[in-house]
């Protein structure tokens, strides 16, 4: 179906069913030149295989500060506080076992200074959590450390806020993790 822009009813919604901003222009669900179909991602989620979704909540709660939004006896599903999930843990099969193919880490960019990262990393060995690394990426800082599965999280501190700097520094330095030596923050 084709659109008519002077048509009140094509205006403000897009094809997937969001409300536009005044300007914004809908999804180009295809592409006019190519006739490829393109997404466009506008927020992300993460689902999880896990041992005991209960027993992982309770450290997605207390680790990462989450909330439950909704929970079965299979699966529990946390958000960060605004959506209405962005980690599912989902029971895995009694006889799964982790691989070395699959998820390598989720990163999670957080807010607030480089002191405040610090004292992430303090919050972390205060609550016993296995801390793999702590890295300099060059666009900001990581620091990573696994779930009670072993799944690898990431907090990221940026340093390079301009997105296409950003990409300029990553391609230069070739994706750079070298060890960074930074001592934890208490309180
Ligand atoms: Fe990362």
């Amino acid at each position: 179906m084709s659109s008519n822009p002077h048509n009140p009813h094509d205006l403000g919604i897009d094809p997937d069913e969001r409300t536009l901003d005044q300007h914004e222009p809908p999804t180009p669900l295809i592409d006019e030149g190519t006739r490829t179909v393109r997404p466009r991602v506008v927020r992300t989620h993460l689902s999880l295989f896990v041992r005991d979704p209960e027993v992982s909540a309770t450290w997605y709660q207390d680790v990462l500060d989450m909330e439950v939004t909704a929970r079965g006896p299979q699966w529990v599903f946390l958000s960060f506080g605004k959506k209405h999930h962005d980690i599912a843990l989902i029971r895995a099969e009694e006889a799964a076992t982790a691989g070395g193919i699959g998820l390598q880490h989720y990163g999670l960019e957080v807010a607030g200074d480089l002191d405040n990262w610090r004292r992430l990393y303090g919050m972390l060995l205060t609550k016993g959590v296995h801390v793999v690394k702590t890295t300099d990426h060059k666009v900001g800082f990581g620091l990573y450390f696994t779930d009670p599965d072993g799944n690898r999280l990431e907090f990221f501190h940026e340093t390079v806020t301009d997105d296409e700097e950003g990409k300029r520094i990553l391609g230069l330095y070739g994706a750079p993790s070298e060890p960074f030596e930074v001592e934890p923050l208490y309180g």
